[in-house]
């Protein structure tokens, strides 16, 4: 059944490729987004690729002086539901200004839930992290995994989902999915959307993409002394478009919940890469030379992580389809046909 969506910080890398599966799903969208790190053309090109009715609000959901606005919009929107994903997500960032962080991220947060309560619409997906299994868990990682952040963006996340399950349980009317990410890498295949940092990327992915392209001279490996098989540091990589998939199976899911519901939901491939492994697979995808030269650990890293992503298909109907190549080859397909992000020309 068609439904009325909110996404907020829906122009951003992940938001983007979300609003496009929900309208392709024959949703009608609000993007609620202030572009502090994303592009008014994100909107355009997701216009682009999913025609269909997208409303955008350009407002700051942590700005107390916007938040009656917003309230209003999302009633008069008739929203069922929403989908949270914006905030601040840079890890350096955010322990050098930890205030900034926990009043964005929470503050946000805040004035969804009043809005959602207020429009009666209270089905919620948060954009969670695997971040929040900090260090403390042996692979494959579950959902009853230990949890415990590192950092403050780490700590937001783990906040909010524990924010969540407290409104869930003082009001029995709402649904909610924390969907915990692994690394999201790739884009669109079209070309048209996909990760575009504001400043020097802190994500590997696309740091070897500008690499790739020739923004960036080389790219630095951070330690290669992890007991991993090559020596660097292993993640979980999950192309954009299936985990913006994940998003709209969650919503479906929680469509035929009984009220009170709230799950902790990994959304990974299950599978394991090194930096080595994955600076070949976009070589290979680029047919560009990608230099780097190995440093010292990044403080705060971890050796490896990988999601166990068995609840997801489960509940979900859901699993990761798409390969480390085809992450490369479409992430390569951005990064190429837009080599200053949406502000190519
Ligand atoms: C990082 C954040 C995590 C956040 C996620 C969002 C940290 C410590 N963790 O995850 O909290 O949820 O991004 O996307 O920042 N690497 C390099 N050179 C680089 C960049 C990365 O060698 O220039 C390595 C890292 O050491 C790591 C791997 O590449 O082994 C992946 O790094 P990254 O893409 O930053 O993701 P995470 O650290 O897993």
């Amino acid at each position: 059944m068609a439904k009325n969506l909110v996404v907020t910080g829906g122009a951003g890398y992940i938001g983007s490729h979300v609003a496009v599966d929900l309208i392709n799903a024959g949703h009608d969208v609000l993007i609620i987004d202030n572009f502090v790190n994303s592009h008014p053309k994100a909107i355009e090109r997701i216009k682009e690729i999913a025609p269909g009715r997208i409303d955008l609000l350009e407002r700051d959901l942590a700005n107390a002086d916007h938040a009656d606005e917003i309230v209003d919009a999302i009633k008069t929107f008739g929203a069922d539901g929403a989908v949270h994903l914006a905030g601040l997500k840079a890890v350096g960032e955010s322990v050098e200004k930890p205030a900034k962080y926990y009043s964005t991220n929470i503050g946000s947060a805040l004035t969804l839930i009043r809005a959602l309560e207020a429009a009666n619409a209270k089905s919620l997906v948060f954009s969670s992290s695997a971040t929040v299994y900090g260090d403390y868990n042996d692979n494959p990682v579950t959902e009853d995994g230990e949890t415990g952040a590192t950092n403050p963006y780490g700590r937001t996340k783990l906040f909010i989902e524990e924010i969540l399950k407290d409104i869930a349980r003082a009001d029995n009317d709402w649904k909610i999915v924390n969907l915990r990410y692994f690394n999201p890498v790739g884009a669109h295949p079209s070309g048209k959307i996909g990760e575009d940092p504001n400043d020097i990327p802190n994500n590997l992915f696309p740091y070897i993409a500008q690499v790739a392209i020739g923004r960036r001279e080389k790219l630095t490996v951070f330690g290669n002394d992890y007991a991993t098989r090559d020596g660097t540091g292993v993640r979980d990589y999950i192309h954009v478009c299936d985990l913006a998939r994940g998003h709209v199976k969650a919503l479906d899911w929680l469509s035929g919940q009984k009220n009170g519901v709230v799950k902790d939901i990994n959304l990974g491939a299950g599978v394991g890469y090194s930096v080595l492994e994955a600076v070949s697979a976009f070589k290979r995808a680029s047919n560009r030379d990608i230099p780097y030269e190995i440093a010292a650990r990044r403080e705060g890293d971890i050796a490896e992580i990988y999601a166990d992503a068995g609840l997801a298909n489960e509940l979900l109907n859901w699993k990761a389809e798409k390969s480390l190549e085809e992450m490369c080859a479409d992430h390569w397909r951005w990064q190429s046909q837009n080599p200053n992000g949406y502000k190519t020309d």
